[in-house]
């Protein structure tokens, strides 16, 4: 098979440019065993990944022009393939991109807003096992911004600013159903775009959880802020 790479170093590279690589085909053979094979047979490639299963978020990039995870996803038969680094993010270096603005936003969001700390009755009480299951399906998120990729309104407003995109909802909605958040994640989601999203389910088609039902979320979402009145 042939693998078309987009490689560049910012540091030394005028732009980003594309080297083409002949290797063997394998039944099941991944993107990521694609890359370690290039690697160690023609030339270095910078990349990232850690945990090879769908947990760490780290190894997501563009696969002939769609978001993939790289460890999980197979070449399914023997063809010529396309990979580049993950749309709409930096490049520090071949496929390694900055996600740390994005991360370091949800990650503020998912602090859980309280005015008083959980004793130890709080934790150990029963949660009702319909929530229960609603937020370990959120929490399957690894933050590999595949849908922020994939997503076409960030792909107009590249700077987030309207709209934080499917991940920030996402992380938004895990603290919506949150029986211990005391902030008021309606108002949160409607003033970071909960509305600019077109509900096209890009996202979820690129998302590697399916556990995760974004348009689902984004609809209860909005059915809450029309109650408090806040619908455009
Ligand atoms: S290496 Fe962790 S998700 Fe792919």
């Amino acid at each position: 098979m042939n693998v078309k790479i987009q490689k560049y170093d910012p540091s030394t590279d005028a732009g980003p440019y594309y080297k083409t690589y002949n290797i063997p085909w394998k039944k099941n053979i991944t993107i990521l065993e694609v890359l370690v094979y290039i690697h160690e047979n023609h030339e270095a490639i910078a990349f990232d990944y850690s945990c090879r299963g769908r947990v760490c978020g780290r190894c997501s990039m563009m696969l002939d022009g769609e978001p993939v995870m790289a460890c999980y996803t197979p070449v399914g038969k023997d063809r010529d393939i396309v990979l580049e680094p993950l749309r709409g993010f930096p490049v520090i270096r071949d496929f390694i991109v900055d996600k740390s603005k994005t991360r370091d936003r949800i990650a503020k969001i998912e602090a859980r807003v309280r005015s008083k700390l959980l004793v130890q009755s709080d934790i150990t009480a029963k949660m009702d096992p319909d929530l229960a299951k609603k937020i370990g399906n959120l929490e399957w998120c690894c933050r590999c911004l595949s849908c922020i990729a994939a997503c076409p309104v960030i792909n107009e407003d590249k700077d987030q600013e309207k709209f934080i995109g499917p991940a920030g909802i996402i992380a938004i909605g895990l603290r919506y159903y949150d029986p211990f958040d005391e902030g008021d994640r309606v108002v949160e989601a409607v003033q970071n775009g909960l509305y600019e999203c077109i509900m096209c389910g890009k996202c979820n088609e690129v998302c590697p959880a399916a556990e995760i039902d974004h348009l689902g979320v984004y609809s209860e979402l909005r059915e809450e802020a029309k109650k408090k009145g806040l619908e455009p």
